[in-house]
Formats: structure tokens, C-alpha cells, sequence
């Protein structure tokens, strides 16, 4: 799913083909790398987040680089993860370049290309983790719900027989059952499971429903200081039976082909899809 991942990105946002998935092929060593970043980088959220903001000030590049080849000497997981970005920005470099080139070629607008490239490097990873994730859940859950299985495989073998084997993407997105399955599935397994806010200024938070505090007191709204980081959690709001009802915690496509719960509707949680 990872290397599928990457190739979606790869044809569809950069042109490029890094790995077609031919069988026995090796991975693309940006496949490699873009799974083991995140891993890799979670092993060292202390230094990342407490240190780096400083340390990324101290120096020139070339001395900054020294010192992570000497860190890299004694501490395994920065040579790991020193190497996993060579690769990846040398592989993004090179895409780059070659693009620059083509477009040259072509007599086209070089801004162009700058533009996609600044989007997608810092995010080709985010992508096929998240896609990958979510593909294999999906391949998980369908295994195990044979009847959800069957349906969305009677859905698509109609929509081929109308369509041909490439299936118009209004079409494909337009698939009621297809979509359920995806969006039950991002909302019970979000990929990503919550993302982090930083306040800009003291603000008050007020809350849907009062909580109890340590004194006794019921609270109905917080005070959250200036340079507070803030932890949303996708993966509690998307389960919590207040929201979905008593079965929130169960995986039922079903219920995004039903009118959707008042309580959720009215909750105007941001997300583009699914909440996700
Ligand atoms: C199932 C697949 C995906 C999931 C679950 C997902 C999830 C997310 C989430 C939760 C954020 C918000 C992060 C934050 O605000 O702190 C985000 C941001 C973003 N995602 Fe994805 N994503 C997915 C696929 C993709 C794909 C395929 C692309 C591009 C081709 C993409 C590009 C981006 C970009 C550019 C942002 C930053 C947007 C901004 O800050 O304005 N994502 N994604």
C-alpha cells in the first residue's frame, strides 16, 4: 500500500513514476525511506521539540551538518534518520531538476513546477502514510465483513459494466456504498488521530457540555493562555456516542446512507471528509 501509495502521488501529482510495482521490482528507496520517517522522528519527540527549534539557529548549514554527523557516530536512530532524509531530499532534488529541465524543454512557465514541487515535498510523506493507512484499513475491515465485501464488489463490477474498466472519476467518487466504505472507515480509524494547535493569543474556550474540576466546581469554558499547544483529538470526536450515537464505536458504512444524527450536524465539526 506504501509503494501504491507513493506512486498515486508521484504520477498524478509530479509526473513521475518511482516504483510501477512490477512484481520482484525492489522498492523505490523513497518508499523505504517515507515509511520509516515517522517512526523514526516519534523516537525522538523530546530533542525535536524542545531542542531543534534552538539548534536550527546555531551556526552555518555546513557546521549544523557536522555536528549531526558526529551525533550520528553514537546515537543510531539520528544516523537513521539522517540517512532517510538524504535519500528523500535527494530524490526530491532530482524530480525537481528533471521537471525544471522538461518544462525548459517545453517552453513552459518554470513557475510551475516550482509550485508543485514546494507543495508536495514537504508533504509526499504525509500523503502516502495517510493513504497507505487508510487503504489497508479498508482492505482489513472489508476481510473481515464479508457482506459490507460483497456489496461495494457488486457496486464497482456495475459501475465497470456501465463505464469500462476505467471508471470516470465522477463517477467512481459518485459510488454511494464506495463511499460510505471510506468514510466509515477514516472516521472509526482516522490516519491521522489528532492534530496540534498553537494559541495565538489568551482566548476563552468555551465547551459544549460542562465538565467537573478537581475542586468540585462545573466548568463551562477554559482559559487558554497565549503560546498554549492545544491537542485536538480526531479520534475522540469521531467516537464519541454524544455525537454518533450508541454505536459509535462500530464499523457501519451504512450509517453515512442515512440521514446522519442531529446532534452531529449541529456539532459543525471542521473537516473536509469524514472528519477525518
Ligand atoms: C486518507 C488520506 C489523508 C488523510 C487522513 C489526511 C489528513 C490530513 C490532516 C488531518 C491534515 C491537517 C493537519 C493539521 O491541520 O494539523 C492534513 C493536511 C494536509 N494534507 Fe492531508 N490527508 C490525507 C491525504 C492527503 C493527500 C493525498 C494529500 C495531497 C495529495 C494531502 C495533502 C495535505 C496538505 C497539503 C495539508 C496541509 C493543508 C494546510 O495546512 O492547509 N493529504 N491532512
Amino acid at each position: 500500500m506504501s509503494r501504491g501509495a507513493l506512486e498515486l502521488i508521484g504520477q498524478s501529482g509530479l509526473g513521475y513514476s518511482f516504483d510501477p510495482l512490477i512484481e520482484g521490482q525492489e522498492p523505490h528507496p523513497y518508499s523505504v525511506c517515507a515509511k520509516e520517517l515517522i517512526p523514526v522522528t516519534f523516537t525522538m519527540t523530546f530533542p525535536r521539540i524542545y531542542m531543534l527549534p534552538t539548534l536550527v539557529n546555531i551556526g552555518s548549514a555546513r557546521f549544523r551538518r557536522f555536528a549531526v554527523e558526529i551525533l550520528a557516530l553514537f546515537w543510531g536512530n539520528a544516523r537513521k534518520l539522517r540517512d532517510i532524509i538524504d535519500v528523500m531530499h535527494h530524490t526530491s532534488v532530482e524530480i525537481f531538476e528533471a521537471k525544471k529541465c522538461a518544462l525548459k524543454e517545453e517552453g513552459h512557465d518554470q513557475g510551475y513546477g516550482k509550485d508543485i514541487m514546494n507543495v508536495v515535498r514537504p508533504t509526499t510523506s504525509h500523503t502516502t502514510d495517510t493513504t497507505s493507512n487508510g487503504l489497508s484499513r479498508i482492505l482489513h475491515l472489508l476481510a473481515l465483513n464479508p457482506d459490507a465485501q460483497t456489496r461495494l464488489r457488486d457496486e464497482i463490477s456495475a459501475a465497470r459494466a456501465k463505464f469500462g474498466d476505467d471508471i470516470p472519476y465522477d463517477e467512481l467518487v459518485g459510488l454511494p456504498f464506495a463511499d460510505a466504505v471510506c468514510r466509515e472507515t477514516l472516521r472509526l480509524y482516522p490516519p491521522v488521530g489528532m492534530v496540534t494547535r498553537e494559541t495565538r493569543k489568551d482566548v476563552v474556550l468555551p465547551l459544549s457540555t460542562p465538565i467537573t474540576g478537581l475542586d468540585g466546581r462545573s466548568m463551562h469554558e477554559i482559559t487558554v493562555p497565549s503560546n498554549t499547544t492545544v491537542i485536538v483529538s480526531i479520534f475522540g470526536v469521531n467516537r464519541d456516542p454524544a455525537l454518533w450515537g450508541p454505536d459509535a464505536g462500530e464499523w457501519k458504512p451504512e450509517r453515512w446512507l442515512n440521514p446522519l444524527p442531529r446532534t452531529l450536524v449541529e456539532a459543525h465539526l471542521p473537516g473536509i471528509y469524514s472528519n477525518s
